[in-house]
């Protein structure tokens, strides 16, 4: 497919920062082989994530100068408020730093230790706030999901029977709440099916759970249902995001995704009682209700975002660049997950590199490789982030696939600058056979890809 052109004109630019293979070899030595502790300036094109790192349009940048900084009551938050409800029908909501900010607090009030949470797939933030409230977080992806080749048009779903499974064989009360993201960013950013999040609702409703969606990239995933599901095929994207949230007892949101915004955060709630606990709550962590720990030109750009993120043209063009990378890679015969998700692209890293055993981090090595060839960061999401030993057999876990996704900053990089990535992940794949396996040398406690340290296991293949 021809990629569409940008929908926008650019009126601003920023330098990259282009370095030698020589340089880089240096810099990911002493960042230790992990990709979150190099500058940024060391990095050529940064795909590490879509999250904050998208460019605000001049309505947004307009935005900020009309913030209101008054401690309570900003005319920012009501303005924030209203946006809100046009776009997700919700009256009861507050900001928030960040998403895991919303998820702490939404835990902090209805996860009691030993309950069970299940999702589609939990993020690893979303996973380690239920771990870190002594609950326990049940992915709960259909199988499809697994296979990075399947084009099943919605394999962001939940498996309906092994929730229905679960909702079963647990006692009463043991879930506080059920969980659906979407887009579902660990299996490649897959969409959820409109009918998925009904029916979810419906089963959890029986069993008396609500329902929450963790709704991030609830645009994309509107964009996805407007283009492939049946009953909702070119409905408006409004329509299709008002219907999801009908469904929803409460959402967690970071802003930082389809908010277009650099920060921030949201969480929604229809119960009252719990609306007062959280508020409560908050203002120890987070600060007062109506700012929630953002200033109030960061509310501005959050509400700007949210009526601008469900134009046509922004989506149509955003999904079309992943979708034009994944053709790209395809062709060169790249092993790369389809069909292509919404915010960025996925590479199978146990396909890519099948010699490298999980124990020494596919994943982590290709992302290495990348950095090293091309200057391109990308994310591993794979068995660095979510393998875990067995506490009574001693035995390693590994999660069902090893990723490395290229997240796709929203309105950053150009077409052209996307395909010389595809070119260049292209000719790594030619020489696949050089690249070797990973060794962790620090591992840290919780969320340890964000700071654990590798070493290459043949030093001197990566040279
Ligand atoms: C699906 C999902 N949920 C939650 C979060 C957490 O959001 P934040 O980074 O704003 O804390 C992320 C961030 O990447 C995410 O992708």
């Amino acid at each position: 497919m021809r990629p569409m052109p940008e929908p926008f004109r650019i009126k601003m630019v920023e330098p990259l920062y282009p370095s030698t293979r020589e340089q880089r070899k240096r810099w990911l030595e002493a960042a230790g082989y992990n990709l979150f502790n190099l500058h940024a300036t060391q990095v050529y094109i940064d795909l590490l994530t879509d999250s904050g790192t998208g460019a605000m349009s001049d309505r947004q940048w307009s935005m900020l100068l009309r913030g209101d900084e008054s401690y309570a009551g900003a005319e920012s938050f009501y303005r924030l408020a209203k946006t809100v409800d046009d776009v997700f029908g919700f009256t009861q909501f507050v900001p928030t730093h960040q998403g895991r900010a919303s998820e702490a607090l939404l835990f902090g009030v209805m996860v009691k230790p030993a309950q069970i949470v299940p999702n589609n797939t939990h993020f690893d933030t979303t996973r380690a706030n239920l771990e870190m409230a002594g609950a326990c977080a049940v992915d709960l992806p259909i199988p499809e999901a697994r296979d990075t080749a399947s084009e099943h048009p919605f394999k962001g779903n939940i498996d309906i029977e092994r929730l229905e499974k679960l909702l079963e064989d647990t006692t009463p009360g043991r879930v506080p709440l059920g969980m659906l993201t979407l887009t579902n960013n660990s299996v490649g950013g897959q969409p959820v099916s409109l009918e998925n999040i009904e029916q979810t609702k419906l089963l959890l409703a029986k069993y008396d759970v609500p329902l929450f969606l963790d709704a991030c990239r609830f645009a994309e995933n509107a964009w996805f249902i407007h283009r492939r599901e049946p009953d909702w095929k070119d409905k408006p994207l409004e329509e299709i995001v008002r219907t999801a949230f009908s469904f929803a007892d409460g959402f967690t949101f970071s802003a930082k995704k389809d908010g277009l915004a650099n920060i921030g955060g949201l969480l929604g709630v229809r119960d009252k009682s719990v609306f007062e606990q959280i508020k409560q709550r908050m203002v120890v962590t987070e600060g007062f209700p109506t700012y929630g720990g953002l200033a109030g030109r960061d509310l501005e750009a959050i509400a700007q975002g949210l009526t601008e993120v469900l134009d046509p043209a922004h989506l149509a063009h955003r999904v079309g660049q992943a979708v034009s990378m994944v053709e790209q890679l395809d062709g060169a015969g790249v092993p790369v997950l389809k069909p292509a998700g919404g915010h960025g692209v996925f590479l199978d890293a146990r396909r890519f590199l099948p010699r490298i055993p999980l124990e020494e981090f596919p994943g982590q090595a290709l992302a290495a490789a990348l950095y090293l060839e091309t200057g391109v960061r990308s994310c591993e999401i794979g068995s660095v982030m979510f393998a875990k030993r067995d506490k009574d057999t001693g035995e390693m876990r590994f999660p069902d696939l090893d990723l490395v996704r290229l997240a796709i900053p929203r309105r950053v990089y150009t077409n052209a600058q996307l395909a010389w990535v595809a070119e260049g992940i292209a000719d790594l794949y030619a020489q696949r056979d050089h690249i070797t396996g990973m060794r962790m040398v620090e591992e840290p406690p919780v969320l340890r890809h964000f700071s654990a340290r590798f070493a290459p296991i043949f030093r001197a293949v990566i040279q």
